[in-house]
């Protein structure tokens, strides 16, 4: 499963990118908007940070209006992948995008149907948002359970990017599950790292070794 970051802060960015780890960023408006920076400058520089796609969204909601701003931000760099809402005018920028060769990331999906409606526009990534499910008392995770099954019945190639992640169990249940990707905020993913028993065991070592005296190399 591929990991990308849900941030648009790059020193973090930066961190995550350092550990060989990372294969992608989503940015959303919100995102931006917490980063407090102009959104071409600071995509910019994540674009420069990472190999992979980074999802830059677009905010008109009518398609001739998001093909200008998609127009705009392919731009920026070769790996921008466009973000677009999963609507009727959304879809079809998808189609159009792709059928163009762009990378699309179709966001705010929240149903089984609307992930098999962005796999038919030819969506690059299909985004949906399991935390926002859970939030409302839906199961966020038999949704992405349920788009892998209809995935798999037809050959979509579209991926399943797992995203609005709250917790290291969604990430767990997401490659349990077989998505393709989870897009995670940057403390869920240290917090990925962590087991008590890692911890212990490490000064437990270092504890004997200082005992030995030794030393590896001068
Ligand atoms: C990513 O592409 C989404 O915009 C993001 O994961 C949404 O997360 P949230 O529900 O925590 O805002």
């Amino acid at each position: 499963m591929k990991f990308f970051v849900d941030t648009a802060e790059t020193r973090e960015i930066r961190e995550l990118a350092e550990l060989g780890l990372l294969d992608g960023v989503t940015t959303n408006p919100s995102l931006i908007m917490k980063a407090g920076r102009d959104i071409f400058e600071v995509t910019k520089e994540i674009c420069d940070l990472v190999d992979g796609p980074v999802s830059a969204e677009v905010t008109a909601t009518d398609f001739d209006g998001m093909m200008k701003e998609a127009a705009i931000l392919a731009k920026i760099a070769s790996n921008i992948c466009i973000k677009v809402p999963l609507t009727p005018d959304g879809l079809k920028a998808c189609k159009a995008l792709t059928d163009g060769g762009q990378m699309v990331n179709v966001t705010l999906c929240f149903s089984a149907n609307q992930a098999l409606l962005a796999a038919k526009a030819g969506a690059s990534f299909i985004s949906p948002f399991v935390g926002r499910l859970d939030d409302i008392s839906n199961d966020g995770m038999e949704l992405i359970s349920e788009i892998r099954t209809i995935y798999d019945n037809y050959g979509f190639e579209t991926e399943i990017l797992v995203a609005s992640v709250r917790g290291v169990n969604h990430v767990k249940q997401a490659a349990l599950i077989g998505a393709d990707v989870a897009t995670v905020p940057p403390a869920v993913l240290w917090a990925l790292f962590k087991h008590p028993l890692t911890d212990k065991g490490l000064e437990a070592f270092l504890a004997d070794w200082a005992k030995t005296g030794q030393k590896i190399g001068a």
